[in-house]
Order: C-alpha cells, then sequence, then structure tokens
C-alpha cells in the first residue's frame, strides 16, 4: 500500500509493458485491495492502479457521498471525479504508465461513469460493472472512439433496466463506442461478468495492436 500520492492506494506494475493499465475502483466498502484479483484475471500482466475512495460512509469508503442508495450528491460527486482524475495524472507520471481502462463495480463504476464525462482524458475507456447515471446534468464530453463495456444485472435491485440503458445512451452520444450487456444476474458480480469484460478486452487490445 503507498499513501505518497493523493490517494491512498496500490500499484501492480505487471510483466507486459504493452498491455493497457486498468485503473481499479471498488465498491461501497472495499478498498484498494479488493479489485486486484479481478484486475489480474481480466488482463493478466497488466499494471494494475488501485486507489481507495475517500469518502466514508460508515466507516465503508467509496468514491463519492450519496443522500441514499442510488440519490448522489453531485456535488461530491464532480468534486472527487476531478480528484481521481488528478490522481490518474500523478500517479501516470509516478509510475509511467499510458493511460488506464477503468475497471470499476458499483460505487467505483459509478465514479469511472463520471470520470467519462467530467474527464475524458484521463481514460483510454471503462469497463464498468453494476454503473447507473451518475449526474443528471452531464457536461458534454468528447469521448472520441474510446471503448467502454457496460454489464448489468437484470434483476438488481439499485439500478433499474432503464437507467444502465440511459447511461449506454449518455455515453454513446458523447461519441464513446459503448457495448451494453444484460446478465440474468442481481448487483453481485458473476462469472459470466469476467469473461464477457476479458474477451472484450482481448478484442479492445488485439485492435489496438492492428493499429500500432
Ligand atoms: C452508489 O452509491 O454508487 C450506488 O448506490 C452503488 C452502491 O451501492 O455503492
Amino acid at each position: 500500500m503507498s499513501n505518497d500520492l493523493s490517494h491512498i492506494h496500490r500499484f501492480v506494475p505487471g510483466n507486459r509493458r504493452e498491455a493497457t493499465p486498468l485503473l481499479l475502483l471498488h465498491g461501497t466498502g472495499g478498498d484498494e485491495s479488493d479489485l486486484l484479483p479481478l484486475g489480474e484475471a481480466i488482463a493478466p500482466g497488466a499494471a494494475l492502479l488501485s486507489p481507495r475512495g475517500q469518502v466514508l460512509e460508515h466507516g465503508m469508503p467509496r468514491f463519492f457521498r450519496r443522500l441514499a442508495e442510488g440519490v448522489f450528491d453531485e456535488d461530491d460527486v464532480r468534486r472527487r471525479a476531478n480528484e481521481l482524475g488528478d490522481f490518474v495524472t500523478e500517479a501516470r507520471k509516478r509510475y509511467g504508465l499510458k493511460a488506464p481502462i477503468a475497471l470499476g463495480y458499483s460505487n467505483g463504476a459509478n465514479i469511472a461513469a463520471a470520470m467519462m464525462l467530467l474527464r475524458p482524458e484521463a481514460l483510454a475507456g471503462g469497463i464498468l460493472l453494476r454503473a447507473m447515471v451518475p449526474l443528471r446534468d452531464a457536461p458534454v464530453a468528447d469521448l472520441a472512439g474510446k471503448p467502454v463495456l457496460i454489464v448489468s444485472g437484470q434483476s438488481d435491485p439499485i439500478i433499474p433496466p432503464s437507467n444502465s440503458q440511459r447511461l449506454a445512451v449518455m455515453l454513446t452520444k458523447a461519441g464513446g463506442d459503448v457495448q451494453h450487456r444484460t446478465l440474468p444476474v442481481g448487483h453481485q458480480l458473476s462469472q459470466a461478468d469476467l469473461t464477457i469484460a476479458k474477451e472484450w478486452l482481448g478484442n479492445i487490445e488485439a485492435m489496438n495492436q492492428t493499429a500500432a
């Protein structure tokens, strides 16, 4: 664990320099260690940058404040998304990284979506697992062809299908190359999330290599 940059975080250098790094963003009550196994499974050998959310809700780390489940303090969303964007800039300099693809779950997927809308330059793309619309009045972002995978749960008690659909439309309108999959599951992650994310990322990396 390191606490010398703006966010407490863990960094795993990986052994494939050409692989796009992943920015791992945990769910409510998680921390910087939570998603490391998922990141390693989805992107073997890629560098992993995993910050801890700076907000505490009854002692549980999160990436922004909420007023109730699914009801966000949008001023705080904006502030924290910008701080996280700055952290990515700092960490890229410190560790010599390309722009990362965010891999977020739940609250982490929501802050990743907010970063895509507010700080699109900070990310090379996003894998958003159980994400919802993070801001009602989002600025018009330029995601110009950035790849985004959204994986939703059909019976998610926190996120109605219409909400994740709206997020997909929002990111597509901003120019993102969005793929939205819905699984017959709830809010929890399933093996299918891992399989879909790994395959999607493999395709993105293959396209990047062809383009290089
Ligand atoms: C959020 O606060 O981001 C969502 O309600 C998901 C969660 O429970 O963390």
